[in-house]
Order: C-alpha cells, then structure tokens, then sequence
C-alpha cells in the first residue's frame, strides 16, 4: 500500500514521468509493430456525445490502425462514467448507439473487435470491490484527473463514484488483461493507478494454481502522437463550446462552422502555433486530414489570407470525412447492426469477466463448493 515504494503514484505525476511515459510508448509501438499478437489492447469513452475531429485524430485513428496491425481490440463504453460528476444520464441509449455508430464509421472491425458498456458486465463491476481494498484514499484523492474533472463539474461536492472512478476504470482494463490501453495524457494518472492495482493484486494474492504468470499483466499506457487539436475558436476542442466539428456533421454544416472559425489580422499565413494558434489549428487539421506538411499548405497559401485558408481547410476536413460519413449514414439506417454488434460485445465481455472472476476468487480462496 502507500509504504509499497515501488508502487507509489505520486512519482508518476510530473514532467519527468510524462516524458518517461513518452518513452515507454515508444518502445511499446515499436514491439507492437515487429509483432502485434502479444497485443490485447482496451480503451474507450465514456458516451456523453457525438465524437469530433479532436476524438478523431487524437485517438480513433490511432486505434484503427493498432486493428489493422493486428492488436487485438476491445473497446469500453463507459456509461457508468457518465454518473460520476452528473445527477441524470440524458439520452444514454442514443449516445451509446451513437458512439458505437462512430467507432464503426470510422473504420474499427465490428468481427475482430469486442464493443461492450461496461454497465453490462457483473463480474467487471465485481471487481472493483476487492480492488478497493487495495487502494488508498489519499491516492484516490491525490489523482489529478479526478481533481480536474471535479473542478469542470461545477460545485459539486465530490462523489464515491468520481472518487473510486480510477479503481472502475482499472476494472475496465484489467477484467479482460489488456496489456496495451491508447490514452492521451489526461488519463495517465488512472492508468498508473491501475498498473499499481494489478501489482498489489499479484503480490497479495499470487498466482492462480498451476499457473506460470500472475493473474492480472501490468498494463501500458500507449500515448497518442498525434498533436492535440483546439476548437475553432482557438480554446479546447469541446462540445459545450460549440467549437468542434463533429465526424456527423454534414458537409455543409463543417462549412459553417470553419466560415466562422477564428483566425487573426495578419494577412500571410503561417504555420506558427506559438504566435498564432488559432491559424495554426487550422493549418494542422489540414494537415492532418491530407497527411501533408503545415508548413507546405501554409506556404502555399501565403498571401491568400484567411479566407483562402478556411476554404482550404473545409475542402480538406471534408473530403477526409467524407467516406467515414457515407458509411455513418449507412450505418445509422442499420441500427440492428449495431444492436448485433453490442450484443456479441456483451457476450463476449461477460465470457471473459466470468473466468477472470473465477481466477480471482480463487486466488481470495472465495470457493465454496
Ligand atoms: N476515462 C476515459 C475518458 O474519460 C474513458 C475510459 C473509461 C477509459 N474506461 C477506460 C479509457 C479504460 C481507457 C481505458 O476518456
């Protein structure tokens, strides 16, 4: 516990534990790439809204091409999640479909990956109860993540369930041994946590009989590359900020919502996202979106100004998206598809919570007949 020095989180908040994670990602990417099939990775959203372009170049691609590497891909729904800092779920059952409507759209394979929420798995919420018992509350308390989401909710007084919210999420990534979780650095903290959870676990409760490795793999963070994006007015890309453009959006809505993107009263553009960063969003998800170099586009675009820039870029985001959105639309007018797919998602969730908990009260000598 909190004396176990190895384990402590508090070493691995802050700039240098941020860049030893860089490093460690590194080197994960490049095993994954000589050899995918020692790879199970598990990451997810907690279904609060539609994704957008931020969603997208900071975590859906990325998780598409782990797929088409050959990890293997399970993919949490969080809505549990969505009660930590909020007293009502909204449209859940929307979101959720709408989600998993997203995940295919975007080209995740719906036959090699398992798509689940998490409320609809007994024996993964089980085992945030021998988890919690492995947990301190300082730590818990300590975690910046929670802190920061606390902080965005308002002035609400802190909830067990956003409290414990790191011990769930442990439970998300451990139920099934994922040992490869992509996350952008906010979720570094939770992520620590649940490496700390899965050591104390083995080393208190030790193997499963006959077995050679201990219940639970540490798993590893694998940070994005991608350059984080901002919203079109220059801030965080964000729903409530009516900034983002979302991959449902219509072509001609992405329109409207660059024509009024924020730029600046310098005429050439550049790519410079110190001094400009609302010009240099723009260059990037143009970027991004064609795979060609900032500094190129904005050279090319030089002394057409903004309006030259916004139009590019609208070209660009849409002829990017526009593939993703027609197999949206197909998708959305097929919603027994997506019923199917989280129906086999479930199944196979609870298959492997089910063995998991049996390992588990094993090792907790919990066995009565
Ligand atoms: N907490 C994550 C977020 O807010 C979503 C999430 C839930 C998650 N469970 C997870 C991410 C497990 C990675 C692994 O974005």
């Amino acid at each position: 516990m909190a004396h176990d020095e190895e384990v402590d989180l508090e070493t691995t908040i802050g700039e240098d534990s941020l860049r030893h994670s860089e490093k460690v990602s590194e080197e994960l990417l490049q095993k994954i790439q000589e050899d995918a099939s020692p790879f199970r990775m598990l990451t997810g959203d907690r279904p609060t809204g539609k994704l957008h372009l931020g969603h997208y170049f900071g975590s859906l691609k990325n998780r598409v091409e782990l797929q088409k590497a050959g990890v293997e891909t399970w993919l949490v729904v969080a809505d549990y999640q969505v009660i930590t800092d909020r007293d009502a779920v909204g449209e859940i059952r929307d979101r959720v479909y709408g989600l998993v409507t997203d995940y295919l759209s975007v080209g995740i394979d719906p036959e090699k990956a398992v798509i689940f929420p998490h409320s609809q798995i007994p024996e993964l919420n089980e085992l945030v109860i021998p988890f919690l018992s492995i947990v301190t509350d300082s730590e818990l308390r300590r975690n910046p993540t929670v802190k920061a989401e606390l902080d965005a909710s308002g002035n609400r007084p802190m909830s067990g369930l956003l409290l414990t919210y790191p011990v769930h999420q442990a439970a998300d990534i451990l139920f099934c041994k994922a040992n490869v979780v992509p996350v952008g650095k906010d979720q570094l903290p939770h992520l620590e946590q649940a490496r700390v959870i899965a050591q104390r676990f083995n080393k208190r409760y030790g193997r499963p009989k006959g077995q050679k490795h201990p219940i639970f793999p540490r798993p590893q963070a694998l940070l994005s590359e991608a350059p984080s994006v901002l919203g079109l007015d220059g801030q965080k890309m964000s729903k409530s900020r009516h900034n983002t453009i979302e991959l449902a959006m219509t072509a001609d809505e992405t329109a409207a919502r660059l024509k009024k993107a924020v730029t600046d009263s310098e005429r050439t553009i550049t790519y410079d996202p110190v001094n400009r960063p609302e010009v240099a969003n723009l260059v990037q998800l143009t970027a991004l979106s064609t795979g060609r170099d900032p500094h190129e586009i904005a050279g090319e675009i030089g002394d057409g100004g903004a309006g030259t820039l916004k139009k590019v870029a609208t070209e660009a985001i849409n002829e990017m998206l526009a593939p993703i959105r027609e197999r949206r639309a197909e998708i959305e007018a097929n919603q027994d598809f997506v019923r199917d797919v989280l129906r086999t998602g479930i199944e196979k969730a609870n298959e492997q919570a089910r063995e998991t908990a049996r390992e588990v009260h094993e090792a907790l000598q919990m066995q009565y007949f």
